[in-house]
């Protein structure tokens, strides 16, 4: 095969595998619960969200969407990834979206009142447990889609309408 073909493929394959071994496998949330996020957040005018990781974008997005006066971040560690969002976000002209390229250990979270995450726990409590704990504002919560965060130490609601649906975890400072 051509040299240069080969280097391209080992950026992409390296783009894609290197955010998988940090924190998350590579899968979406579901189309289905996009609406069931939305009624959980309840979210104001003033509020600004985090979402970390943000796959083909498609919770960021649909949020952005239906809540014109809140602000939302997405972060990606995959230059791929980043790259197809932003060009779905210059075709979609959504005011309210911006996308940075970094990584989510190196965020300041301080000035978020929710972050929405699908990652795994184990791998959550090694490295963001501690971040999470001293940067999160009092009154800010962590949507958590499909995964139990058992080692977060305040209060915690799970939402799972019926069998057929994954959990959302929503957790607090309180
Ligand atoms: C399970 S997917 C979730 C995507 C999206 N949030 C959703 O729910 O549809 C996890 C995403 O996190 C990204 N990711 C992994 N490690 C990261 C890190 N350290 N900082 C930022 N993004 C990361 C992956 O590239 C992937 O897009």
């Amino acid at each position: 095969m051509n040299p240069l073909l080969n280097f391209f493929l080992l950026i992409i394959i390296a783009s894609l595998a290197i955010p998988s071994l940090s924190i998350a496998p590579f899968a979406p949330t579901r189309k289905k619960d996009l609406k069931r996020i939305h009624t959980i957040m309840n979210l104001k005018k003033w509020q600004k969200v985090l979402e970390i990781g943000f796959w083909d974008a498609r919770v960021s997005s649909y949020l952005a969407k239906n809540n014109k006066e809140s602000d939302f971040i997405w972060i990606e560690l995959s230059p791929i990834l980043f790259i197809i969002a932003k060009i779905n976000l210059f075709f979609s002209h959504t005011k309210n979206l911006k996308l940075k390229l970094k990584n989510a250990f190196k965020e300041d979270f301080k000035s978020y009142d929710y972050i929405y995450i699908f990652w795994m726990p184990d791998v959550l409590k090694n490295k963001l447990k501690e971040k999470f704990i001293k940067e999160m504002k009092p009154w800010a919560k962590i949507i958590s889609y499909s995964f139990d965060i058992e080692w977060w130490p305040w209060k915690k609601i799970k939402d799972k309408p019926s069998p057929e649906f994954l959990s959302i975890y929503i957790m607090t400072k309180e």
